[in-house]
């Protein structure tokens, strides 16, 4: 989501302002490009040289330097960026931001800006917890700047408490949602994600192939667009994305009862999870010592989750997910309408590129009018978008069933 985006990156005079070199580099890495602005107390903490090495850019640092290249000035730098990050954000910043002091680059391309901008104060927690910067960040707020709130923990003056900047990562990911349309704000979305386990002793269980990674980028996309989202997921060695609420399970019957556990707050359903179709009937409380010969497991039925969804679902949108190896389309289309989904993504195991474990997937999404949209290989990020963007066109159609139900009540005169 950052790709080409114009960064204009602020640093202030904090301890915090080293770290900005760190978050320069992940914007470029991102695709991202970036001019920044430093005060002139942040110069005694990095070198203008490194964030112009990081960024590739010039780095302005004051007001009169414009002078030898006019055609830079607070203004176009403002014109220029996309969006507008402080970090670290000092009290004087924050103080000046909000009384309108502009008495170099930084604050009067503050107050020249147009673009979304957003603070992220970094100061001792005694200041960030007084009533000044306290006042100071409301009036920014009230006036529409976004403020990300600092993190707790020991600071680098060595006290506990608020005012340690965010990660690099916490940034990117606010700067990416402020770039993102807020389009699925008001959802509530449940997205199943990762295998179960489904052991038959202490020691060991039937499990597949799945990374969680298709449900994972669905949770992150779902909530970078706004979404309010829930993750159940199966064990996996992924990183719940920021701002997603996180339910870990492990067997089938587990992720049964966290989904129907939820199922009434939620708007939409995504089951991208690969769920066991069956479990051992027995379980042994100790390890099966082995013996010679083979070891017969009986399996028997575990339940199925998405086609309980379909019973109870009533106006909630209900996604699901086909993995198949074969006859992809006709095995879709039968889960489709047996399961009552509206929409279902089917993904062909055997084709390189797609389904457990790669960052990759290649999909068809089925509806119930019998479209089908083929997608080409592509991550699955862009894959979670597209099943959103096709959620956010059913729900653009609901206004139609329900005038259609209004027609349908009016007397013909
Ligand atoms: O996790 P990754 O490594 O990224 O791999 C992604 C994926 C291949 C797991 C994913 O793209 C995918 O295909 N997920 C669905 C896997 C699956 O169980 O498909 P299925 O055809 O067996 O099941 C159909 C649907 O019913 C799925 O939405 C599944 O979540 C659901 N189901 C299945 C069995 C069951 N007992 N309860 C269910 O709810």
């Amino acid at each position: 989501m950052l790709k080409n985006k114009k960064i204009l990156l602020g640093v202030t005079g904090g301890i915090a302002a080293y770290k900005a070199a760190e978050l320069t580099r992940e914007f470029v890495k991102r695709g991202a490009s970036v001019k920044v602005i430093m005060t002139a107390n942040a110069s005694k903490f990095i070198t203008p040289l490194t964030m112009q090495t990081l960024s590739g850019n010039p780095v302005y640092t004051e007001m009169f330097s414009l002078v030898e290249s006019p055609e830079i000035s607070h203004i176009s730098l403002a014109d220029w960026a996309d969006v507008f990050v402080i970090a670290p954000a000092t009290a004087n910043i924050i103080g000046k931001a909000a009384a309108g002091i502009g008495d170099d680059l930084l604050s009067t391309t503050i107050m020249a800006a147009r673009m979304p901008v957003l603070f992220c104060p970094a100061m001792n927690s005694n200041m960030y917890a007084g009533p000044i910067v306290g006042e100071n960040i409301g009036r920014l707020r009230r006036s529409g700047y976004r403020i990300l709130e600092p993190e707790s923990g020991e600071l680098a003056c060595g006290v506990e408490g608020a005012g340690r900047l965010p990660s690099a990562g916490e940034i990117l990911d606010e700067v990416e949602r402020m770039l993102t349309p807020q389009d699925l704000a008001g959802e509530k979305i449940l997205v199943t994600a990762g295998p179960t386990r489904e052991p038959f002793d202490p020691v060991r269980f039937i499990t597949n192939y799945s990374s969680g990674k298709m449900g994972y980028a669905l949770a992150e996309a779902a909530c970078k667009r706004g979404a309010c989202v829930l993750l159940v997921s199966g064990p996996a060695a992924l990183t719940c994305p920021r701002g997603v609420e996180l339910v870990g399970v492990s067997s089938a019957v587990e992720m049964k009862e966290a989904v129907m556990r939820r199922l009434q707050d939620s708007t939409v359903i995504i089951k991208a999870a690969a769920v066991a179709d069956y479990r051992p009937a027995q379980t042994s409380g100790a390890k099966i010592k082995k013996e010679a010969g083979p070891l017969r497991l009986a399996l028997e039925r575990n339940p199925d989750i998405i086609a309980e969804i379909g019973r109870k679902k009533g106006r909630r949108i209900l996604v699901g997910f086909a993995m198949e190896t074969e006859n992809l389309i006709g095995n879709a289309r039968i889960k489709l309408k047996e399961k009552n989904m509206d929409l279902i993504v089917a993904n062909d195991l055997s084709r390189p590129g797609s389904g457990f474990q790669n960052d990759t997937n290649i999909v068809k999404i089925l509806d119930r009018r019998g479209g089908i949209e083929e997608l080409p290989i592509m991550e699955k990020s862009a894959v979670a978008n597209h099943i959103l963007d096709r959620v956010l066109a059913l729900k653009a159609r609901e206004p139609e069933k329900k005038q259609g139900r209004a027609k349908k009540n009016v007397r013909r005169p």
